[in-house]
């Protein structure tokens, strides 16, 4: 018997969030301030269960949506629930808000794992009576479709609480990891900012196109990211495994890494010239229609690992 959960901002994540729990059969409370996200939440849910279903990636999604119940008052929302999700504005003031609000219109034994994308949990906890039961709970946008969370303790998160939300986590079929200790950025966004950094900083020097930057990781590197990381994938580029591929190029990423001791803002120039190169793509008006691309394309991956898990192993 699963418990039920409750979502706390119904946006583009807390929308996902809502899709992740009830596709693994939890009964969702989504509850968020704004009157119009409300009356249009479950219209968007619906439409991206349909395509998970296409995908066979569910099997009946109205059994899915009729798990989800939209709440307009954050008190009903929580009564009773055992895990709540919030996933507000990021910003201090608003998480510091809503977590004081859920802190006191939950149960003890509520646990409150926050969407941060960056900002710690210690930033907006510590008045908190029930600190100890709050976490970073960081998913990837869509959160149903990609399925890695970094979960953050603050200094005083109780670790049965990591340890508990690890488990739901890999219960509705997320996949979770365990940070240690608060950083900015927390893993995901240092990885994707080293790449990022690196990208601008080459774009801008000239070396290549944004579009023959981006091919480097659509045609190349992101082919094996999609099923594994950087030191299994070095493990395999060498004869001799990992430290074999150290010796060989360690020189080499030194030297790079040497070449970028002053790292640049993103000048507004250089996003110009950027957003220039993008939009010959992809037109303002149709980056919504890409994005739905984009997450047909996570579904049809989404179904192939799935597949190729099965027949190959992980
Ligand atoms: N979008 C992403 O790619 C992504 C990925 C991972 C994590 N996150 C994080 O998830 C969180 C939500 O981001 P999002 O992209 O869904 O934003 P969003 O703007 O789409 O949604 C935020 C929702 O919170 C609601 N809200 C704001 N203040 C509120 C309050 N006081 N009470 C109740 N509801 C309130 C808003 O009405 C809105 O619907 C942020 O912390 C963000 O950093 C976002």
């Amino acid at each position: 018997m699963t418990s039920p959960i409750a979502v706390v901002g119904a946006g583009l994540v807390g929308a996902g969030w809502a899709i992740v729990f009830a596709r693994a059969g939890h009964d969702v409370r989504l509850y968020d301030g704004d009157e119009k996200i409300r009356a249009t939440a479950l219209d968007g849910i619906r439409a991206n269960l349909e395509g998970l279903q296409s995908f066979d990636l569910i099997n009946d999604a109205g059994a899915v949506a009729d798990r989800i119940a939209v709440h307009g008052d954050l008190a009903s929302a929580v009564a009773g629930v055992s895990y709540v999700q919030e996933s507000v504005f990021e910003t201090i003031p608003v998480k510091h808000e809503v977590t004081q609000q859920l802190d006191e219109a939950c149960s003890s034994e509520t646990v409150i794992g926050s969407s941060s994308s960056g900002i710690p949990a210690s930033a907006f906890t510590e008045n908190l009576k029930g600190r100890s039961r709050c976490l970073i709970a960081h998913p990837v946008n869509p959160p149903y479709l990609v399925p890695l969370v970094e979960l953050v303790p603050a200094p005083w998160t109780h670790s049965g609480v990591i340890d508990s939300t690890f488990e739901l986590m890999e219960s509705v079929g997320q996949s979770p990891i365990r940070i240690d200790r608060e950083v900015e950025g927390f893993v995901l966004n240092r990885l994707q900012g080293a790449l990022l950094n690196e990208a601008w900083a080459l774009f801008e020097e000239g070396y290549a196109s944004a579009g023959d930057i981006d091919k480097t990781v659509s045609e190349g590197l992101g082919l094996r990211w999609s099923f594994m990381g950087p030191f299994q994938t070095i493990d395999l580029n060498a004869p001799g495994g990992v430290s074999d591929y150290a010796a060989r190029l360690s020189p080499l990423y030194h030297a790079v890494a040497e070449s970028r001791t002053d790292p640049q803002r993103w000048s507004d120039a250089l996003v110009a010239c950027v957003e220039h190169e993008r939009r010959q793509h992809v037109s303002a008006e149709g980056l919504k229609d890409r994005r739905e691309w984009r997450d047909r394309r996570l579904m049809a991956l989404a179904a192939h690992k799935a597949k190729a898990s099965k027949k190959l192993g992980d």
